[in-house]
Parts: structure tokens; C-alpha cells; sequence
């Protein structure tokens, strides 16, 4: 976890705050479904359920929610650094579901951070793509029942992140047709910049809109809406080979 993360976490506790007041939900579940708290935390898999149920405990309560972010945050610390996904490519990484031989792909740059420039930015783009050829190399050998490579993500409004791939592919961003879900980064993310630090315009935005907010798409009041791209991953062999 890297400088300030408290903030980050603060406003998405403000946020699922603003959300169980409208659902008239407790705080606790507005928590496991508005904000990406226990993923950020390592926390996911079943043998960290019980930090994350403490971390929910202490914020029903109605604890002071700056110290029980404070001490899931040393929590966290005292693991050591969250290690490396054994699917990470650099900044990329990738999940299969088998059986609708769908591949997807995920975007964090990992820690310690290059300090010369953002992730996306175009000095570093050869990086990236270095990034990608290594990574869909390795899903051909190793994954022949991915047919169709499929994104959701805030990061598809971005031209900077679109020039990454296959054209086709960036061309084909849309609104999605399902609900999204807000515990991962999907749509979080754009409250970061390349230090991983909350934008404060977008945060300030984010708390304007947040009268607008509907029950049953609390999403809708971000400024970029997480888009969904999908096209046959023969585009990406044939991009990238
Ligand atoms: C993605 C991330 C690195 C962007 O941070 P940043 O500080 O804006 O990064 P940069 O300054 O390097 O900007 C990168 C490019 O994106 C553009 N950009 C970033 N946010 C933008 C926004 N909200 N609107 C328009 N353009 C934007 C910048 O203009 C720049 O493009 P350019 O080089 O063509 O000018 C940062 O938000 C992050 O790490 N987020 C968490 C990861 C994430 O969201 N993952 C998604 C998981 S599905």
C-alpha cells in the first residue's frame, strides 16, 4: 500500500455512507458493495475474512472510522507488500474464465512505481507494449480456450490506454449492459493519479454528484462511466505477433 491510502478509503467510505442512507441498508453492507476496500486490503480469499468482518464490526459500530481505517491500514503493513500476481505482466494482468473462453484483462502499475512518468504516459508506452506482446505470447501457448478477450473499465474512456491495443478493440468501448459492481477498480480507479494519490477535482466532483446518486446504479455519479470492450483475441495475435 503506498502514500496515504487513507483518503482513497475515506471517500469511498463517504460514499457507501451516502449510499446506505438512500438504500436505507446498514453502513456495513453499503461497505462490502460500494467501496473496493477488502480487495486494496488483500483481504479477498477466505483465510482474511475474518480482517474483513472485524473491518466491518468496527465500522457498524459506528467506531471512529478514521482509527479502524488507520488500523486495517497496519493490518495490511504488517503483511508486507502485497505479492505479485503470478499472472502479471508489468502493469498487466489477466484472468481466464474458462468456460466462456473469455479472457480479461486488468490494469495496476505495480509498486515501487517508476517515478519518471505515469503508467499510461507516452514515453513509457513502448513498456506497456512490451508488456502486452509478453502477456497474450503466454495466453497462446498456455490458454487455447480464451477465443474472446473482454475489459471493463473506467481506463476505455482514455485514448492513452485505448492506443495500447488493437483498434478494433478500443472501438468497440461501450456502456455496459449489466450492472456494474463497484469493489474492484473498474470504476474507482479514476479517483487515483499515476501515484496512486486521490485527483482532487475528481474526488470534489464525486461529492457533488453524490445527491444524484440512484439506488439501483450508485455508478452513474462518477464522471467516467467504466466501458466495456470486447473483440476475438485472433485481433490481439495477429496485433501484437
Ligand atoms: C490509470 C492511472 C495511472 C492514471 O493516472 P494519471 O495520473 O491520470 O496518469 P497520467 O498522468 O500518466 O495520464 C495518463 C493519460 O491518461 C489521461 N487521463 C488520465 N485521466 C484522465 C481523465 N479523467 N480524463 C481524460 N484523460 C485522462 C491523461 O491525460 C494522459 O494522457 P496523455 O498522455 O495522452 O495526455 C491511475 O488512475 C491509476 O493508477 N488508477 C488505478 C488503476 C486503475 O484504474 N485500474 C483499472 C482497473 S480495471
Amino acid at each position: 500500500m503506498t502514500a496515504s491510502p487513507e483518503s482513497y478509503f475515506d471517500l469511498q467510505l463517504r460514499f457507501a455512507a451516502h449510499y446506505a442512507r438512500i438504500a436505507r441498508v446498514p453502513l456495513r453492507a453499503a461497505v462490502d458493495t460500494c467501496t473496493n476496500l477488502r480487495r486494496r486490503f488483500g483481504w479477498m480469499d477466505a483465510g482474511r475474512a475474518a480482517h474483513w468482518e472485524a473491518f466491518l464490526h468496527g465500522i457498524a459500530e459506528g467506531a471512529d472510522h478514521a482509527q479502524v481505517l488507520r488500523q486495517a491500514c497496519e493490518t495490511h503493513a504488517a503483511r508486507g507488500p502485497t505479492p505479485t500476481l503470478a499472472k502479471a505482466f508489468g502493469c498487466f494482468s489477466y484472468e481466464v474464465h474458462a468456460r466462456e473462453g473469455v479472457l480479461r484483462i486488468h490494469f495496476m502499475e505495480p509498486q515501487p512505481r517508476d517515478p519518471r512518468a505515469g503508467p499510461l504516459a507516452r514515453l513509457r508506452m513502448h513498456e506497456r507494449l512490451a508488456e502486452l506482446r509478453a502477456l497474450f505470447a503466454h495466453v497462446r501457448a498456455h490458454h487455447p480456450e480464451a477465443v474472446t478477450v473482454l475489459g471493463v473499465s473506467w481506463l476505455y474512456n482514455l485514448d492513452a490506454y485505448k492506443r495500447l491495443f488493437p483498434p478494433g478493440y478500443g472501438a468497440s468501448a461501450a456502456l455496459p449492459s449489466f450492472p456494474l459492481h463497484l469493489s474492484g477498480s473498474s470504476t474507482w480507479g479514476q479517483v487515483l493519479d499515476h501515484d496512486q494519490q486521490v485527483k482532487p477535482d475528481v474526488r470534489d466532483a464525486l461529492l457533488a454528484r453524490l445527491d444524484a446518486m440512484a439506488v439501483q446504479a450508485p455508478w452513474r455519479v462518477f464522471a467516467l462511466q467504466a466501458l466495456v470492450a470486447s473483440s476475438p483475441i485472433a485481433c490481439f495475435h495477429a496485433w501484437y505477433g
